[in-house]
């Protein structure tokens, strides 16, 4: 580092308790620990009454803002803490008047997972920046920048930081390539500068730019536009500490960190080691890292109430990430879903699939949800393409995006696919190239509309708008109308230490367990049910005994699925509903073709019925299965002459669908 070292080394020692110098060029921190901290290690549960002790002290660190909004918030808050997502904000700024807050914002997606209407978008940051946020990161799955048009209205209008985004992205090992090079980014940041964005922010959000590249950009940048550079770049695979330094040798004006105790794994390089590495250089921080250390105390206190929703893998990194440029959630999908399908032999065939399926899809980054849509298709093509034929089954979600409904991918798609994608879209054969919201009729009359009665406000309005079913569920209990269930509550860290030492008792062998009963001989009135239980198939026996029917055995038919070891990660979207309690689909009539269920899945509809002529190729039905709806078409042509199962019903893999004849 150039002009770096001003004290001799015999200082060194001294320099933790020194003041810091004051330098030139002071790198600006950002702190994520009150929301990308615990979304990306404890599936952003944190509450806000952990976050509201330590509020005042944090707001003496100097931090040029604090994350503490959007992203996965919005969602959970609502769903599974019982908060009031609205209120979070509101409360915090209470506690820190001066630090600006920041959130992620989703561009046009706002806080969900699909494109909002553009009255829905004004309104919801027209509301975000009246309770209290100031900095909107904003960002968009493609880099398609139209899709900001809208929500950049409200944040001028209210005089608030535009943080434009580009999210970072690879074709091969390092930066460079076809698509995603030194040229793309800096053509990206001039865009964001034209559209007046106040800073660009690079979103690392896999963990993939490595050091020397970060290096190299973060150079270009600062020679291409006027704007500050921002670099967010999760620790994931292990090179992000690298990679900050780096970019601050090159400098970059922010960064972002966590305190410690919640820093690292697929969270953020920890801020402590930071101020200290750059102690007494140009970049110096200024921060007091007693002030810090007063902070990750308070994180290291209350940790034990998330502990359990921490990945216990042994490893802190993911060499996943540096062997295939895969977003480590992308990966974890792709394994349960190949499980799901009986299927978990294939997942190489899958890692070579996906570079041509990317291709042919744009080269779109791997972010929620284009992560998800190509990982799929990818698994689709792998298990059901033939020799003869491609992309033989082609999710919903692939379809809108070869139509343009996402928005425009950094390169265009392949022709041919595009139009077996198209074949019978609803919304047409044509792709569509204007701006995606564009083709999304106003939504707020009618989330005003659905709420009469039940919402007091327009925050409650938006609640409902951007979640109507957990939403509503969420403004009953606010309201007092449904109970609130246990399993939103809080937990103390008295009910955290007790379960700790029931576990360590356990660990010792010191917890009694009642003995066995002896198994009675089975009798010859044995008789055998067959019992569904969450998806899993008992064969039980049931014998008389002294007039009382009583259970004799339970034989799990099909191994039952192992609970999972550690809590689910931070889901990319929600489940979309509860799954229905399977029901045996109806016996197929004898003759005719059968359609059978490619995937395990859910039935979300048929599109024809009973009687109805089809030829071979239509669309029989849509199944949905990883959160993607499949059209399963027509095996043979002839007509429908049987529907073998009801919408909501789940199937398994062979399941007679339909009968055509
Ligand atoms: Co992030």
């Amino acid at each position: 580092m150039e002009n770096s070292h001003r004290h001799g080394t015999s200082l060194i020692a001294k320099l933790i308790d020194e003041p810091p110098v004051k330098a030139d060029n002071p790198i600006k921190i950002c702190d994520l620990t009150f929301r990308d901290g615990h979304q990306s290690l404890f599936a952003t549960r944190g509450r806000t009454e952990d976050l509201l002790p330590i509020a005042a002290e944090m707001e003496k660190v100097g931090f040029w803002a604090m994350e503490v909004w959007g992203g996965a918030t919005f969602d959970t808050m609502h769903r599974f803490l019982n908060e009031d997502p609205w209120e979070r904000p509101r409360q915090l700024k209470k506690l820190l008047p001066t630090t600006p807050f920041l959130m992620l914002l989703r561009g046009q997606n706002l806080v969900g997972y699909r494109n909002y209407a553009d009255d829905m978008a004004e309104a919801f940051v027209d509301r975000a920046c009246i309770n209290g946020i100031d900095v909107f990161r904003t960002f968009d799955a493609l880099n398609d920048y139209r899709n900001f048009e809208t929500v950049i209205k409200p944040i001028k209008k209210h005089k608030k930081h535009f943080q434009g985004t580009i999210c970072y992205s690879l074709t091969k090992a390092r930066m460079g390539g076809e698509v995603y090079n030194l040229e793309y980014y800096v053509k990206k940041a001039k865009q964001l500068e034209n559209m007046g964005a106040d800073t660009v922010c690079v979103k690392d959000m896999a963990g993939l730019i490595a050091p020397y590249d970060a290096y190299y950009l973060v150079k270009a940048l600062k020679e291409s536009v006027k704007i500050p550079i921002h670099l967010h770049s999760h620790f994931t695979s292990g090179m992000a500490d690298l990679a900050l330094l780096k970019a601050i040798e090159a400098g970059v004006d922010i960064i972002d960190t966590c305190l410690a105790p919640w820093a690292y794994r697929s969270s953020h390089p920890a801020i402590e080691p930071l101020v200290m590495t750059l102690r007494s250089t140009n970049r110096d921080t200024g921060f007091d890292l007693h002030q810090l250390a007063k902070c990750s105390e308070h994180f290291e206190k209350i940790s034990p109430k998330y502990r359990h929703l921490l990945d216990d893998r042994m490893s802190t990194i993911d060499i996943g990430v540096l062997l295939h440029q895969t977003p480590g959630g992308m990966l974890s999908n792709l394994i349960n879903q190949l499980r799901d399908m009986g299927a978990s032999d294939k997942l190489n065939d899958v890692f070579a699939a996906l570079p041509q399926v990317r291709k042919e899809m744009g080269q779109v980054p791997l972010v929620t949800p284009t992560s998800q849509i190509v990982g799929i298709q990818a698994v689709n093509n792998v298990l059901f393409d033939t020799p003869e034929e491609r992309y033989k089954m082609i999710s919903a979600q692939s379809k809108d995006l070869f139509f343009g409904l996402y928005g425009e991918t950094p390169v265009p798609v392949d022709k041919e696919i595009q139009k077996k994608a198209l074949k019978g879209y609803p919304r047409g054969e044509e792709p569509f190239g204007g701006r995606p919201a564009d083709v999304i009729d106003p939504e707020m009359a009618k989330n005003w509309e659905d709420t009469k009665g039940l919402a007091k406000d327009i925050d409650d309005v938006l609640i409902y708008g951007m979640y109507p079913m957990t939403g509503k569920r969420f403004l009953n209990w606010k309201y007092g109308k449904e109970p609130i269930p246990a399993e939103v509550l809080p937990k103390t860290l008295e009910q955290c230490a007790k379960e700790a030492e029931l576990v360590k008792k356990a660990k010792a062998g010191l917890l009694v367990e009642k003995p066995a009963k002896e198994v009675p001989e089975k009798g010859e009135g044995a008789r055998q049910f067959n019992v569904f239980i969450d998806g899993d198939y008992f064969a039980v026996e049931v014998e008389a005994v002294g007039g009382a029917p009583m259970i004799t055995g339970i034989a799990p038919v099909a191994a039952p699925r192992p609970a999972p070891v550690a809590a689910p990660k931070p889901a990319a979207a929600p489940a979309a509903a509860p799954a229905a309690a399977p029901k045996a689909a109806a016996a197929p009539i004898a003759g005719g073709a059968k359609l059978e269920a490619p995937m395990p899945g859910m039935v979300i509809r048929y599109e024809v019925k009973e009687g109805d002529a089809v030829k071979e190729g239509d669309v029989v039905m849509i199944l949905e299965a990883m959160k993607m709806e499949n059209s399963i078409t027509a095996p043979a042509s002839g007509t429908v002459k049987q529907v073998c199962c009801k919408e909501g019903q789940s199937v398994q893999k062979g399941d007679v669908l339909a009968v055509i004849g």
